[in-house]
């Protein structure tokens, strides 16, 4: 795929594994079931299955059709397709990328330490994970040989490599997620863990909850920020987009859904808070692998944390991929400058992230914002996460549906779709027109206004 020229994926394989790969990342394993703590559970879970698969799954499919009819980066296909004006759809697509991966960096540096730690057997990391997290030495030197590797096979285009060695780690890590499960329903407290995880209390529903549940799933999917129409950009014109699209779905969904089948036994047998934020996975497993005894729990929790940490990095590499395909694209900046240059300015961004979890009192504590009408104080971290993932993603959701129904006309995406379609079913299509015209502008563009209203300025809409 990408090199140094433009690339293709070679088979439909190819496209579907890279896009899983960016898709299924820290998103699905640490974000997913904090986030189901913090909104209550069960009722979460079913917003955030109905988002996945209602409002963004067409927004997906608008995207990988943008890109492979146009075969340019995020903003290079809005000026193509529309008008210039339009590109800073892509621009503010690159930009929230960028503060993504700030953050995101610093925590997959928490990932590759805890197989670190695990190796040595060090299980009481779990309790520990607070002051853990504030040692920003060391995991800001995780962080900087993640953002290195990431570089490397960005800038050598050897992005192809990658995604054979995911063929048959990410099943792996699928498996294992599994077994652990299974191993989760023995426990005490399993059931508990269950019912919170899938009987939904709907009193639980706030205005946060669908808030988070809607940035979750473009976060989760890779969405809304141009990543699908730089991935889209090296497909074929056999392949069909409708069709991958819903193995990509699939795929990302079952495994988030399979992460929490598997964390909220443990969380509850363990007698954690499910709502503790951030640190639920950290804190949570180490003692779960511990109780395995000494040697299989040095196995399986070093093998957990490894495969984590190359899920986040097929997610990292996509990362990057979309600001220095533009860079490439339209700077005519070449590759390795590309990337080097990007991935340097991301991790200086993201060295408040890193600090504010306990080194520094400023950032740790670092602003007050609204969460049901109450004030809130959060850290550095959380306030990008909130702007770049729960804000920008959805917004830029939005605005790629209603280009995609208005500006760039549904003929033209049910034309560029009908390429390589495999089946002549109607449904599909109806679905996908009626969401991209109606469904995503409204309903998309409602919370994502009423989002920000709520969140930065205390204006209780509901
Ligand atoms: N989806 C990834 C995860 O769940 C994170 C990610 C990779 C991402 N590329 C993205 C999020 C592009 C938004 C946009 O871990």
């Amino acid at each position: 795929m990408a090199t140094n020229s433009r690339g293709q994926f070679n088979s439909r394989l190819g496209f579907v594994l890279a896009a899983a790969g960016s898709a299924v990342g820290l998103g699905n394993i640490w974000k997913f079931p904090f986030e189901v703590g913090a909104g209550g559970g069960a009722a979460f879970v079913l917003i955030y299955l109905a988002f996945c698969f209602l409002l963004c799954f067409p927004v997906m499919i608008s995207e990988i059709a943008i890109g492979r009819k146009t075969q340019l980066n995020a903003v290079g296909a809005f000026k193509k397709l529309g008008h210039h004006n339009w590109a800073w759809i892509g621009l503010l697509g690159i930009l929230a990328g960028v503060f993504i991966l700030s953050f995101y960096n610093v925590v997959a540096g928490w990932a590759f330490g805890y197989f670190l730690q695990m190796v040595q057997g060090n299980f009481e990391i779990g309790q520990n994970f607070g002051s853990y997290i504030s040692k920003w030495e060391s995991i800001g030197l995780y962080g900087l040989v993640f953002m290195g590797v990431t570089s490397v096979i960005v800038s050598k285009g050897i992005q192809g490599g990658i995604e054979r060695a995911a063929k048959i780690l990410m099943p792996s890590l699928f498996v294992l997620i599994i077994g652990l499960m299974l191993y989760a329903f023995t426990l005490d407290g399993a059931m508990d863990g269950i019912e919170y995880y899938l009987v939904p209390d709907f009193s639980e529903i706030t205005g946060e909850v669908i808030y988070s549940a809607l940035g979750q799933a473009f976060f989760s999917l890779s969405l809304g920020m141009g990543a699908l129409i730089t991935y889209g950009s090296y497909v074929s014109r056999k392949q069909d987009i409708v069709r991958s699209a819903a193995m990509i779905t699939l795929t990302d969904v079952s495994v988030a859904f399979l992460a929490g089948m598997m964390i909220f036994p443990f969380v509850f047998s363990s007698g954690i808070e499910p709502n503790g934020g951030a640190g639920l996975i950290f804190a949570t497993l180490p003692g779960v692998f511990e109780g395995l005894g000494p040697i299989l729990g040095i196995v399986i929790g070093a093998t957990f944390f490894l495969l984590l940490s190359f899920a986040a990095l097929t997610s990292t590499v996509s990362l990057l991929e979309v600001p220095v395909a533009y860079l490439v694209d339209e700077k005519k900046i070449k590759r390795p400058v590309a990337v080097w240059g990007m991935a340097t300015l991301i991790f200086l961004l993201g060295l408040p992230s890193l600090l504010g979890n306990g080194a520094v009192e400023q950032l740790t504590s670092f602003m007050t914002l609204y969460r049901d009408g109450q004030e809130q104080m959060i850290s550095f971290m959380d306030f990008v996460e909130l702007i770049a993932s729960d804000t920008f993603l959805p917004l830029g959701g939005t605005v790629i549906a209603i280009f995609t129904a208005y500006v760039w006309k549904k003929n033209n995406l049910n034309a560029e779709l009908m390429e390589g379609r495999e089946t002549d079913s109607k449904w599909m299509m109806s679905y996908i027109n009626f969401a991209v015209m109606f469904f995503c502008p409204i309903i998309l563009g409602a919370i994502t206004i009423i989002t920000i209203l709520e969140r930065f300025f205390g204006i209780q809409v509901f």
